[in-house]
């Protein structure tokens, strides 16, 4: 495995710059549902980080549910445009207030796919809360209700998000100098 350090372009989001968003973050949702439960809904993987710590900066009671979804088609770093549910939830969200939480929002096409798969299932409300978007690439219009950060079209990873299923467990976003990575099957 290479090291991270061989292939990142730059830092572009701060451990600490991360951790002050998602408080603040935490903290408009905690006003917006005040007096209600929540049910926060992350779609792995990618946004398991992202959800354990907003989690901790939302004040207000709150379950929380798994769910993923697969790109169909080869590459990884592209996704196709279908969009299939490998895992689903365990939970009725009719009548719940529900927030999607995803990692970053790209071309929108499996967000927008997802929201179509709850919405019919009856929630008493459904917004999504992406921790980055990367608004330059959208091919699907989606509405996002909490966004982090927006970011440049660059291929980023940490804090969730993987180059080639690997790395996520930074606490920072890096931008991968594709020049420099060897892919994950060169040790
Ligand atoms: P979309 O359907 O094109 O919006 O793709 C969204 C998914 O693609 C995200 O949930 C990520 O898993 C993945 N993705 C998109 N951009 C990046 C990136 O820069 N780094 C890592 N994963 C990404
Ligand atoms: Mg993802």
């Amino acid at each position: 495995m290479q090291d991270y350090h061989e292939f990142l372009g730059e830092v572009l989001i701060s451990e600490a710059a991360l951790q002050k968003r998602i408080r603040e973050l935490g903290e408009e949702i905690s006003r917006d549902y005040e007096g209600k439960k929540l049910l926060l809904v992350c779609i792995l993987r990618g946004g398991v980080l992202f959800l354990t710590d907003l989690m901790r900066a939302i004040r207000v009671p709150h379950a929380i549910e798994f769910m993923a979804v697969s790109s169909y088609g080869v590459g990884g770093r592209e996704s196709t445009g279908q969009v299939r549910i490998t895992l689903d939830l365990n939970t009725d969200i009719a009548d719940r207030d529900v927030i999607l939480v995803e990692d970053i929002i790209d071309s929108g096409r499996t967000l927008s796919h997802v929201l179509e798969l709850l919405s019919i299932r009856h929630p008493r409300s459904l917004k999504v809360c992406a921790l980055l978007d990367k608004s330059e690439r959208r091919e699907v219009a989606v509405p996002v209700d909490y966004i982090g950060f927006q970011i440049p079209n660059k291929f980023v990873f940490g804090y969730g998000l993987d180059i080639d299923d690997y790395y996520r467990n930074l606490p920072f976003i890096g931008v991968v100098d594709l020049k420099r990575y060897h892919g994950s099957n060169s040790d």
